[in-house]
Order: structure tokens, then sequence, then C-alpha cells
């Protein structure tokens, strides 16, 4: 796998000469952080993403576990998002979805898998929120984080407007966000008005986390969250400062970098 890497990018932007090389270079990582904590005896507590950016890390995790044996015995894993309201059966909730892109295909214990609710009653939504972040908390933190981005540079689904310091909370959803799932929605009034997501801190407590963004849609938003000044109008400005993140970019999202670094 060849990476280009300018003398003037710097070392934690790895741009890849594509989205299925970027993919396999991050389930590598996460298969590596899973083996050593099993050296140890351990579990790993991994932070999980939906959309289409983690679709092909999730392909390789599953050959990985069918061809090389790679269990996920010792995963417990905490997702950053669900619509609110859509059931878990829906066939666009993110239950499903990792269900479908991972879960059914290895070997994960069904207990170890978190996932905000989304059919949470609206009075009972705080309290949800509370225990997710204390169940993260009492297992001693996201060891790994995996990250795409919204194009107006949501993580999760924290939206513009969402702080540093913000935690798992019901969320309204963005214009933009809500116009990039209106197709799958088959219509705008189709896609939910909220969501439950992680906060920006709980994501920046992880000790680990890997944002990949790939295709030319991702360039703009990608400049704004590496170069400008950290704000919350792009939530995922707000990683420039984590202590361990990698940005795993194709050509194409990496584009405007060059301009800027
Ligand atoms: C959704 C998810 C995000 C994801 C984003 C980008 O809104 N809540 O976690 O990063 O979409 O999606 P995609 O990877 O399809 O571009």
């Amino acid at each position: 796998m060849e990476d280009i890497q300018t003398a003037s990018t710097p070392k934690n932007i790895t741009v890849c000469n594509s989205r299925e090389e970027g993919s396999l270079k991050v389930a590598e990582l996460i298969a590596n952080e899973i083996k050593a904590k099993q050296e140890k005896g351990e579990n790993i507590v991994l932070g999980l993403a939906t959309g289409n950016t983690p679709k092909d890390v999730y392909k390789e995790l599953i050959r990985m576990h069918k061809e090389e044996g790679l269990s996920f015995k010792n995963v417990i894993s905490f997702n950053l998002d669900e619509y609110h309201p859509l059931a878990p059966e829906h066939h666009l909730s993110y239950h499903r979805f990792m269900d479908e892109q991972l879960f059914n295909h290895v070997d994960i214990n069904r207990e170890n898998i978190n996932i905000p609710t989304g059919i949470c009653k609206v009075d009972d939504v705080e309290e949800h929120c509370n225990s997710y972040e204390a169940k993260i908390e009492s297992l001693g933190g996201i060891d790994l984080q995996l990250l795409g981005i919204g194009r107006n540079g949501h993580i999760g689904f924290n939206e513009p407007g969402s702080e540093a310091n913000s935690k798992t909370r019901k969320i309204e959803l963005h214009e933009v966000t809500r116009g990039d799932a209106s197709n799958e929605f088959e219509g705008l009034e189709h896609v939910p008005l909220h969501a439950i997501t992680m906060g920006v801190e709980t994501i920046t407590k992880a000790k680990k986390i890997v944002l990949m963004a790939f295709g030319k849609g991702k360039a703009e938003i990608m400049k704004q969250a590496i170069s400008e000044p950290m704000n919350s109008k792009v939530p995922a400005s707000y990683l420039q400062t984590h202590r361990s993140i990698d940005y795993i970019l194709d050509k194409e999202a990496a584009t405007l970098l060059s301009q800027t670094h």
C-alpha cells in the first residue's frame, strides 16, 4: 500500500490512493488493536460509526474473521448514534445497519453491543443518554473510536452548534444532514427530525480516534475540519488537538488540503 505523503502533510493525515486502500488500512489497525488486547487477556471498547464510509472497513473485518480467525469475543462496542424516533427493526435504523454490515457476520457477544435506542420515550431520553455515558465510563472509556464526517462537519450526529463539552443527548438534525438522508428515506418528510448521539466530549475522550473521509464531497469540509480554528460550526474541528487522532483520506477528500498546509 502506497500512501501519498507530502512534506507538508502532517504525520497524522494519511492520503491513500483510494477508498479501498484507506479502508483496508483502518481494518488492519482495528484488528491489531483487538488482537493486542486479546494477548493481554483484556476487552477492547470500540466506538463504531455508520454511514457509507466505514462499510468497506466492516467488510474487511468480516473477511478477517472468516478467513483469518479474527475474533470479536473481547469486543465491547458503542455506536455513535441512532435516529429518534426510529424502531431498531426499521430497515434504515443504525441497529439494522450494524447487524447487516458487521455484527451478524462475526462472533461478537450480543450483550456487548451498545447502540443508543431510537424508541426511547421522550421523558426517558435524558436518563437513557446519561446511562449510555456512564456505561462507557464504567468500562474505562473508549479505546478506539471510528468516525466518518458529515458534509456539514458533524461527527456522530453532533451537528453544527455542538460544543466541545457536549455529552450523549438528543439532537435536532441539521437540514444538510436530513437532505443527505432524504434519498434513502425516499423523501425528506420521512427523515426523522431528531437523533440520539454521543457528544463531542464523549468522542474526544476516546484514547484513539480514526476519522475517515472519502470522495470529493468531503474535500471542503475536511479542509475546514483540519485547518480552521476549532469552532462549534464545524464540530469535527474539535478533534484537531486530540492526543491520538489519525485522519485517513482518499485523494479526492484531500484535494483542498495542499492549499492549506
Ligand atoms: C451520518 C452518521 C455519521 C456519518 C455521516 C457521514 O450522518 N450519523 O456518523 O459520519 O452520516 O455519512 P457517509 O459516511 O455516508 O458520508
